[in-house]
């Protein structure tokens, strides 16, 4: 079975071919960061437009990587939520319209709407295809923090998420307060490598008994130490003391931080459910070397496995839709014509 897969959720426009029998045959995908930089975050406009543009070039060329014409193509998966309502609808209106168009030259081609976060969770077996049920599955995104416990393919119970921002958000927050670029999450790895991730200001750790994360809490934190340390100007929201030395230290000391959180509510969850066998960590900001090294320790310490996927499979991509699309064609879960992005 072949499984044409396609995500706009977002700022990536991508599209993947995936074989039930080998495996994922192309995975190509069009990121609108340079786009979106000058604005220092994803202008929804901006973001579904561009979609419109590049959608069909895409989808053209994923096909050509996997030596594929639409006719070969069995399953059209598409993320149909959650995600900016105008990109979302780029990408199912796609799906729709190649669907109709393929079923009127006799194709019996299957429509399947994917939730984006659904692809994030099973990502990881993208690069590892044996990891052991039931296992606990970190997701963390520049959208999306959340926990759950995974049974199965598509077999999954929710454990926690953020109270408000996620971990991938703060670190764009922060970046941009301190003047860094977006997005934050890989420029804050770089400068916190420069000083060997010391944790230099300490900021709060939150509630160690909660499984449920909170980052807007911990962007305060760190705005207001600026201050306190006479290092950023409230009022003209600037920072008055712009060496890299002090980035260095900020990045560092929130890297640190957000990791020990993570640390602290995956101790808990292993509490809750000491059955889980393994832990994936999946979503863009499963791209930090120092994130992922950290979580493996502490897994290995507490005998779980540990698994997460390359970083092509971590960001945003079509690949991990086409991937769920395929086991869901399987247990005979299609959408119809109906299918919304809410
Ligand atoms: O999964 P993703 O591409 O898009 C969403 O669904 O949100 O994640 C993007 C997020 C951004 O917040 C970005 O700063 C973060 O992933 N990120 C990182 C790293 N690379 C990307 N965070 C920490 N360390 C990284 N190396
Ligand atoms: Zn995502």
């Amino acid at each position: 079975m072949i499984t044409l897969g396609i995500e706009t959720s977002c700022d990536e426009t991508a599209a993947s071919v995936f074989d039930s029998e080998t495996g994922i045959l192309s995975n190509v995908l069009f990121s609108q960061v340079k786009l979106q930089k000058e604005f220092g975050g994803v202008v929804p406009e901006v973001a579904s437009r561009s979609h419109l543009e590049k959608i069909d070039t895409i989808i053209t060329e994923a096909l050509k990587q996997a030596k594929k014409t639409l006719d070969d193509i069995d399953v059209i998966a598409v993320t149909s939520k959650p995600g900016l309502p105008g990109s979302l609808l780029v990408g199912v209106n796609t799906a729709k319209a190649l669907v109709f168009s393929l079923m009127q030259n006799s194709c019996n081609v299957k429509l399947i709407g994917i939730n984006h976060l659904e692809g994030h969770a099973f990502s990881a077996f993208l690069s590892s295809p044996n990891i052991p049920f039931p296992h606990l599955c970190l997701t963390a995104s520049g959208g999306h923090t959340n926990l759950y416990l995974i049974k199965d393919f598509g077999d999954y119970e929710f454990v926690s998420s953020t109270l408000d921002d996620a971990a991938g958000e703060c670190f764009d927050k922060i970046s941009k307060f301190i003047g860094l670029g977006y997005p934050g999450g890989p420029i804050i790895e770089k400068l916190a490598n420069e000083v060997n991730f010391e944790d230099f200001f300490k900021y709060p750790r939150g509630n160690p008994n909660n499984l449920s994360f909170s980052f807007s809490g911990l962007k305060t934190a760190v705005l207001y130490d600026l201050v306190n340390r006479k290092a950023f100007d409230l009022k003209a929201k600037r920072l008055l003391d712009d060496s890299h030395v002090l980035k260095q230290k900020v990045a560092s000391s929130l890297l640190v931080c957000i990791t020990d959180i993570f640390i602290q509510k995956l101790k808990l969850a292993f509490k809750k459910h000491p059955q889980v066998k393994a832990v994936t960590f999946v979503g863009g900001v499963a791209c930090n070397k120092y994130i992922k090294n950290r979580l493996k320790e502490f897994c290995e310490l507490n005998e779980k496995q540990f698994f997460f996927p390359e970083p092509q499979f971590c960001t945003d991509n079509a690949a991990m839709i086409a991937f769920v699309g395929n086991y869901k064609a399987q247990q005979n879960k299609f959408s119809d014509f109906y299918l919304d992005i809410f």
